[in-house]
């Protein structure tokens, strides 16, 4: 629950902004039955739901419990009862439900082993004629910033430091378009139909809270996570030091977002 709480401490900067984009370009429409894949604390699923109204249905879906808790808590405060809104804590690649009008997957393919057999799954729930939208961090998100991350876990980090950033910089990076042209081709060879990309330009100023806080509720974190506190707190201090010698006052958290149609 640690880490989705400190996630939801972004909801504000972060997801609720990217999410808004998406939903205006995904078009949730009244009556409209929608697939939220990788919903997170619902961001985009719980506009969602009150875009389609009673009549349509929200099926919400994250592997964790604690998300999904989370977006329970959200939908509570945000919005007034909204029975169609479906939460599951499950796995969307193991859901068999089809029939959809909108399947949507914020910040989500790049998680599935294999994203294009994951999107694949994904636009088979979807009913003849639905549409599917997809939302990508652009390549340029984050850049700068999580290289005075790793330049401070490096330097500051110890032994525990070395490895993390070892391991994060040779991890398998899922393969996923990295433009709108790339992403609007990537959904036509998944079958679909009037395919579209767009770039969704976003920065942010930092400032020494939420510079921090963007490592901490993002998947970055894993670069501290093995950390004890003192160690820890002498790589934000130098990964603060850092942003400000490199003169990186913003952060750049745009994004790709695609839409396409399946054949009626
Ligand atoms: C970066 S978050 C984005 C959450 C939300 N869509 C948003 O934009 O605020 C990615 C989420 O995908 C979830 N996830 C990853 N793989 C999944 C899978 N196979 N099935 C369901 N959820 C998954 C993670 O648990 C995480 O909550």
């Amino acid at each position: 629950m640690e880490h989705a709480r400190a996630f939801a401490e972004l909801d504000e900067v972060v997801w609720d902004p990217i999410s808004m984009a998406t939903v205006l370009r995904s078009s949730p429409q009244f009556g409209e039955l929608v697939l939220d894949a990788c919903c997170g604390n619902g961001a985009s699923a719980v506009p969602t739901a009150e875009l389609v109204g009673p009549s349509g249905a929200v099926d919400a879906i994250d592997l964790s419990e604690s998300m999904i808790e989370l977006a329970r808590e959200r939908a509570e405060r945000e919005s007034a009862p909204l029975p169609q809104l479906r939460l599951h804590a499950a796995d969307v690649l193991e859901w068999e439900p089809t029939g959809y009008d909108l399947v949507q997957c914020v910040l989500g393919v790049f998680f599935f082993l294999d994203p294009e057999a994951g999107a694949r799954r994904l636009v088979e729930r979807l009913k003849p004629g639905g549409r599917f939208a997809v939302t990508l961090w652009a390549p340029s998100a984050f850049e700068e910033f999580t290289k005075a991350l790793c330049d401070a876990v490096e330097a500051e980090g110890g032994e525990a430091g070395s490895e993390a950033v070892a391991a994060y910089r040779d991890r398998a990076v899922p393969s996923v378009p990295e433009s709108p042209g790339a992403l609007a081709q990537w959904l036509g060879g998944l079958g679909l139909e009037q395919t579209r990309g767009e770039l969704v330009p976003r920065h942010v100023d930092l400032d020494d809270d939420l510079s921090w806080r963007l490592v901490m509720g993002m998947s970055r974190s894993r670069l501290v996570a093995d950390l004890n506190d003192e160690t820890r707190e002498r790589v934000a201090t130098r990964f603060r030091e850092l942003l400000a010698e490199r003169g990186i006052t913003r952060a750049d958290l745009s994004t790709i977002i695609g839409v396409g149609h399946l054949p009626a």
